[in-house]
């Protein structure tokens, strides 16, 4: 009891100070000044305990701990050494824990409940990058939104969303987690999460602190293998992969992660440039950053720290302010001030940024206020949060083949063979990132058409998706899985040989992609293609439904396949999108966030390439190719069509001169020439022609939703401002150079309506 009193006198003290001062201090004022009182009278040991993360008592999501963690965890909690705990869930365990951290401990300061809330807490809405295919900001700021809603009112105060990192290979199993490839789409879908996690004020109690992760360059590990070396230049970092970062600041997150990788030589939970420098130097960034699960410790192995004690000092100098899992900054801090290798300041740094956090989020008031078993009960799987996510996930779906318009299906006096194990696995669908949530809680797509129409459904297996590389884990638990198994592949046959329409659901397992998950083959899994070519032979009014967390490889279906859809992993209700989709009754609008490859040997491939010295194509073998294959992906980024049909014309420009400091404005004619309503995402995409570093051959810059009635046409206006310019330069600064730029506009990054403009300064 002696605790909770020092602790309300402080809060109490300061609260009278706050009606006292309300005109002349702000909020952060009054907030910095509790802090400050708080570190006033917290031991050294207490000040550590702040920066101290461990992992709840049963599930993990990184190499496991040793065993006997447990109890020294209990321990070190009731001593007040722990500021903070992950993979604790729903109000009886963590109201458990945070009695003990504000009733038992000398200070009482709460504890904040960290979480993996990546897209969705129980209710799960599609993987990001399958809602990055919407392009619908508003509708990824909800889903956001629905996840933060849920999780704290199961006690989460904080969640490690979003993972903000680009990248250009789909070998690498974390693709499923991230925008996908641009910068551009990437910073406004990065920030409209935030917002959606973070709310317009975060100490209300339904809302939680997001963190932008993982700082930086995560998302380029060579060869796309998980945890492998980094290796970018400063354009790439600066132009490509930080600006998603940034936009996270802007957006006002609370919390930043560091990383597992290296860069330029230094692994970043080390790197004070990333942390220390650029984040809350020049950013001016006053939240705190956590390390990665372990990634204090794994810069001993990385061959940057001689030991525990010397990678705590080199973590706590570049600015990893709280410890997940590596168990070091507990261990060796207090040693490394005694004997002055690290100096006070830099731990009371940290540990401000922590409490201020915590009181940001209202913990202080009432460390309970996220724990509420009448409000867990009440929120969690709630019927208007499955409306949510089933509105996300139909806008994440994208048509990629249309050819014979065997879509969208007719809902009567229809025979439809439905195949493929994903087709009838509620399971997969869930994506890997469902930690917080019950698996086989997803409707099935069996389910959702079985339930749409009047139309004979047989359904067939074929055969398993095989997760072929012998070593994939459901966190800990080993799978095993029918192999190679073609015993179903007749009876698929003969269901498909008397139906008028077949639709294959064919992909990845959901635990396929995510971390530790990189493939070096990104075709079909197993003998699922084996399985399309055979079911082919004998129909060929194929739908195929792509079930996947990473562009795959899918040539052959392209050149085959009449009808293909990318579904991704839509989570919860992927049975009632997909079938919503295939039905018409929503019209398909996604547009891919990544490109699709024809082969991985074109790995890493992205839109916004340089030109290089020997563009092409040329007749004759000096120029920049492959010999064995086109240069072009087989779907191009911002692609996705619809099953009505748009016609792009007219562009105009109303001035070829762009000022400094002005803007000039770019509009072009949408008309919807097809027969169906439809949305479509028109795009908007810059070329600097000549700069002081060479420049993409072209990037988006904006982009507009659209919807029209069959008939209807719309302009669509892109204002062209000096600062859209920008980029980092020679001078290693943000800026424009004069010059020339070309616009591009149209459906996807091939956009061809063409202008120009020069820009004078
Ligand atoms: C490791 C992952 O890299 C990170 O993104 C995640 O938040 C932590 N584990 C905690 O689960």
């Amino acid at each position: 009891m002696k605790k909770y009193c020092v602790i309300l006198i402080v809060i109490l003290t300061l609260n009278g100070c706050q009606t006292n001062t309300n005109n002349i201090k702000s909020k952060i004022d009054i907030i910095n000044t509790k802090v400050d009182s708080l570190l006033n009278i917290m031991t050294l040991d207490e000040k550590i305990g702040q920066m101290n993360q461990y992992n709840g008592f049963w599930d993990v999501t990184g190499p496991s701990p040793k065993n006997g963690d447990a109890k020294y965890k209990y321990d070190n909690l009731k001593k007040g050494l722990v500021g903070s705990m992950l993979n604790m869930r729903g109000v009886k365990d963590i109201t458990a824990v945070q009695k003990i951290a504000v009733e038992e401990t000398r200070l009482g300061i709460p504890l904040i409940i960290g979480n993996d809330v990546i897209h969705g807490y129980k209710t799960l809405s599609p993987i990001p990058l399958a809602e990055a295919a919407s392009w619908d900001l508003k509708e990824i700021e909800n889903s956001a939104r629905i996840a933060a809603l849920e999780a704290s009112a199961a006690g989460t105060n904080w969640t490690f969303a979003p993972m903000v990192d680009i990248s250009r290979d789909a070998r690498w199993g974390r693709v499923m987690e991230g925008a996908g490839e641009d910068p551009y789409l990437g910073s406004l879908i990065a920030a409209a999460r935030v917002k959606g996690f973070q709310g317009d004020d975060l100490s209300k109690h339904n809302t939680i602190a997001a963190t932008a992760k993982h700082f930086a360059g995560y998302g380029f590990s060579e060869s796309g293998r998980d945890y492998n070396t980094v290796d970018v230049s400063k354009n790439t970092l600066y132009n490509v992969i930080l600006p998603p970062f940034k936009a996270t600041v802007d957006a006002g997150v609370r919390t930043f992660m560091n990383g597992f990788n290296e860069l330029d030589g230094i692994p970043v939970t080390g790197s004070t440039f990333l942390q220390r420098d650029l984040l809350k130097g020049e950013w001016g960034f006053d939240g705190f950053v956590i390390s990665d699960w372990g990634s204090i410790a794994e810069m001993i192995p990385h061959g940057y720290a001689k030991d525990g004690s010397h990678a705590t000092e080199l973590a706590v100098k570049a600015g990893s302010d709280m410890d997940m899992e590596s168990h070091l900054y507990i261990k060796k801090i207090k040693d490394l001030i005694e004997s002055k290798k690290l100096n006070t300041e830099l731990v009371d740094d940290a540990v401000s940024r922590i409490l201020r956090v915590k009181f940001e989020l209202g913990l202080f008031e009432d460390p309970y206020r996220y724990l509420d078993a009448d409000r867990e009960k009440e929120v969690l799987y709630h019927p208007d949060n499955q409306k949510g996510v089933l509105e996300m996930a139909k806008k994440s779906i994208v048509l990629l083949k249309n050819k014979t318009q065997l879509l969208p299906l007719k809902k009567e006096n229809q025979t439809i063979a439905l195949i493929g194990a994903l087709a009838n696995d509620n399971n997969s669908p869930l994506g890997n990132w469902r930690t917080n949530s019950d698996n086989n809680t997803a409707i099935t797509v069996f389910e959702g058409m079985k339930a749409y129409s009047k139309n004979k459904l047989i359904y067939k297996k074929g055969a398993d998706v095989n997760l072929n590389n012998g070593g994939v884990v459901k966190f800990h638990e080993k799978v095993k899985i029918n192999e190679n198994d073609k015993s179903g592949f007749n009876s698929a046959k003969n269901a498909a040989r008397i139906a008028d329409v077949v639709v294959m659901v064919l992909g990845e397992d959901g635990f396929q992609t995510g971390e530790g998950r990189s493939r070096t083959e990104i075709d079909l899994p197993g003998v699922q293609q084996e399985l399309l070519e055979e079911v082919f032979k004998v129909n060929k009014n194929i739908v195929l439904v792509l079930m996947n967390g990473r562009p795959l490889n899918i040539n052959w279906a392209d050149k085959n396949i009449p009808s293909i859809v990318e579904a991704w992993q839509l989570g919860s209700q992927t049975g009632n999108a997909v079938a919503q989709v295939l039905y018409g009754d929503y019209n398909p609008s996604g547009k891919l966030p990544m490109t699709f490859p024809r082969s991985v040997g074109q790995i890493p491939i992205y839109y916004n390439y340089k030109n290089t010295g020997r563009p092409g194509p040329k007749n004759e073998v000096f120029w920049s190719h492959y010999s064995d294959e086109v240069n072009i992906p087989l779907y191009p980024f911002g692609y996705g069509l619809s099953y009505t049909t748009f016609e792009y014309s007219n562009i105009i420009i109303d001035n070829k001169i762009l000022q400094k400091d002005s803007s000039i404005n770019v509009s072009i004619e949408l008309k919807n020439i097809g027969k169906l309503k439809g949305k479509e995402v028109v795009q908007l995409y810059i070329k600097d022609r000549y700069a002081s570093v060479t420049r993409p051959v072209r990037e988006l810059k904006g982009f507009e939703l659209v919807e029209l009635k069959s008939g209807e046409t719309k302009t669509v206006n892109f204002e062209i401002s000096e600062s859209l310019l920008k980029f980092y330069s020679a001078n290693n600064i943000w800026e424009s150079e004069p010059g020339f730029f070309d616009i591009f506009i149209g459906t996807d990054s091939n956009a061809n309506l063409q202008e120009s403009f020069e820009l004078i300064k």
